[in-house]
């Protein structure tokens, strides 16, 4: 069985997106694959309630607990690793992985950003979108790599910018098109991955 292990700081729906779409798609019997466990590195995390409902393994490690994002990390890999995980999907986990994290999962790690990257890494994207006169904005799924917001393409959706937008309206269009993409993206992934 191909484990998935998905980590989210925060509400948690596009973790939520992905469990659903494991269930009506039959990943278990179609691709040989689970979501065997949501991580958070903040025990309010909403998400972490409607994983433990869906019977889906939880743990919390707190990144306050920890001297150094590398001792954070290093934690961090060896609760992920419990699971053996054949992909590591990032969904809204707002902490910035060191190197050798990402080194870790190389080829086997996603996450999804409020953007169409190369445009807006970082924070805010919704505003920085909206300052910017963007006719069009929304979301990306790619791999991860060491420089935040980068490495390849897999998956995008563009959402309109509308007159009246507010950050929050523009980010609640765009996270309808994230919870479309991303399970379709882990699937993909999850196809090609030869174990
Ligand atoms: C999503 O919009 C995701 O793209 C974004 O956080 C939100 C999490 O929502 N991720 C980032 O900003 C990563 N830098 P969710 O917890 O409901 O899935």
């Amino acid at each position: 069985m191909k484990n998935i292990v998905i980590l989210i700081s925060g509400s948690g729906s596009n973790m939520a997106a992905i469990v659903r779409a494991a269930e009506q798609g039959r990943w278990a019997d179609r691709l040989n694959a689970r979501v065997a466990a949501v991580l958070s590195n903040r025990s309010d995390a909403q998400g972490l309630v409607f994983a433990q409902e869906n019977g889906i393994a939880t743990a919390v490690l707190n990144h306050k607990s920890f001297a150094s994002r590398e001792d954070f990390d290093a934690a961090l890999i060896a609760e992920i690793d419990r699971h053996a995980p054949a992909l590591l999907v990032l969904a809204g986990f707002m902490r910035i992985l060191t190197p050798g994290f990402v080194a870790h999962y190389a080829g086997r790690l996603l996450n999804i950003h409020p953007s169409l990257l190369p445009a807006f890494p970082g924070l805010n994207t919704h505003q920085r979108a909206i300052d910017a006169g963007c006719r069009f904005a929304g979301a990306t799924v790619h791999q991860v790599t060491a420089e935040l917001d980068h490495g390849a393409i897999l998956a995008q959706a563009v959402v309109p910018v509308l007159a009246d937008d507010t950050a929050e309206t523009l980010a609640e269009r765009v996270l309808t098109q994230e919870h479309l993409i991303y399970p379709r993206a882990v699937a993909e992934c999850l196809q090609s991955l030869s174990l």
